[in-house]
């Protein structure tokens, strides 16, 4: 079923209630009891860490975004033509600034009807919402703040050919089974006639991966940091920041970058909303984030595992990024 696009209408809609609150401590009380410590990406972005993802892609060791823009700007009319698309539902959408290449394709094809922005900050949801409603006439907007692994069954009924960008390489911070039942879901988000438009970072000379993860202004290292920050925040706990450093390198054998963060002296961390004190030894790491770089061979078996076809892959002179354009088998 099309539902019809209201042009101009701008509504937000937020899953993301008390209970969600509950999604942190859980995943804080499971992650930092386990042998290996570890915490799911999605908590480094609240509003602070937003921000500072936003500075990181400005940076000047920070490929993906630059590269995965330029992937865009060159092949958005191709895409749009292919796909007929009248909305982009965009996963994990952020401050949206290259979906902007999309929209003004759709917009010089006549297609422009709605995008549907999908993110767990409600901050960045929010400002994209109203600032490209004023700046795209006509355009419908309808945001949800929600979490793309848990939401997905909120989003509105297609208004027409759905295009679904996740860029920015997102998809690489999930491990490799989770990734395929991921992508295996996303069948019924894609409709009947819908595109999957999924950025991914590619393998390449690790110096050149590490590097973007320790740019040497140290931005990164806060967004890292930023994570024990919302802990001492949201469950009262009493993370000594300071005492803890970014880590981050690439797993030659996995192909991926790993984000640590680094006790640099023992640590005993009383988490008031837990009821749970944790110990960190000196040296005791806490994993943060992965982050998959992809071969073409591994996005073929990816896609393919999720029933997903390969519709065109574009990438860049370099081949340091990839912009896959998939649709349903
Ligand atoms: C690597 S950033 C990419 C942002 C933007 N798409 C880009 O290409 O620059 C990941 C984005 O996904 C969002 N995100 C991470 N995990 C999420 C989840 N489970 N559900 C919804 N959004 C999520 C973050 O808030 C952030 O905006």
């Amino acid at each position: 079923m099309m539902e019809p696009i209201l042009e101009g209408a701008v509504e937000v809609h937020s899953y993301l209630g008390p209970g969600d609150e509950r999604t942190l401590a859980d995943d804080v009380l499971d992650g930092l009891t386990r042998p290996l410590k570890e915490l799911p990406p999605k908590h480094l972005y609240d509003a602070r860490g937003s921000q500072l993802f936003d500075a990181i892609c400005e940076l000047p060791e920070y490929y993906p975004t630059r590269t995965e823009r330029l992937i865009l700007e060159t092949h958005a009319d191709d895409i749009v033509a292919r796909t007929g698309a009248v909305e982009l539902v965009e996963l994990g959408s952020g401050s949206a600034t290259k979906t902007r290449v999309l929209l003004d394709a759709m917009a010089a094809a006549g297609t422009l009807g709605r995008y549907v922005p999908v993110d767990v900050s409600a901050t960045t949801v929010h400002s994209v919402a109203e600032l490209f409603c004023d700046e795209y006439r006509g355009l419908s907007v309808y945001g949800v703040v929600g979490d793309f692994e848990r939401h997905l069954a909120h989003l509105p009924p297609p208004a027409g050919p759905r295009l679904v960008p996740f860029l920015g390489g997102t998809i690489g911070n999930f491990p490799p089974g989770s990734r395929r039942r991921f992508l295996r879901g996303l069948g019924k988000v894609l409709g009947s006639g819908g595109h999957l438009l999924l950025g991914t970072d590619l393998v390449k000379d690790p110096r050149v991966i590490e590097a973007a993860y320790n740019d040497s202004a140290g931005v990164t290292a806060q967004f890292n940091l930023n994570l024990l920050h919302v802990i001492n925040r949201e469950l009262g706990a009493n993370f000594d920041v300071d005492a803890f450093e970014h880590v981050a390198f690439f797993d030659r054998q996995r192909e991926w970058i790993e984000m640590r963060l680094l006790a640099t002296e023992p640590q005993r961390v009383r988490l008031e909303a837990l009821d749970l004190e944790v110990e960190f030894a000196a040296r005791e790491e806490l994993r943060t984030e992965i982050s998959a770089k992809f071969t073409i061979e591994r996005l073929r078996g990816d896609l393919a595992a999720a029933g997903l076809d390969l519709v065109e892959l574009y990438t860049d002179p370099d081949e340091l990024f990839a912009v896959s354009l998939a649709r349903c088998a």
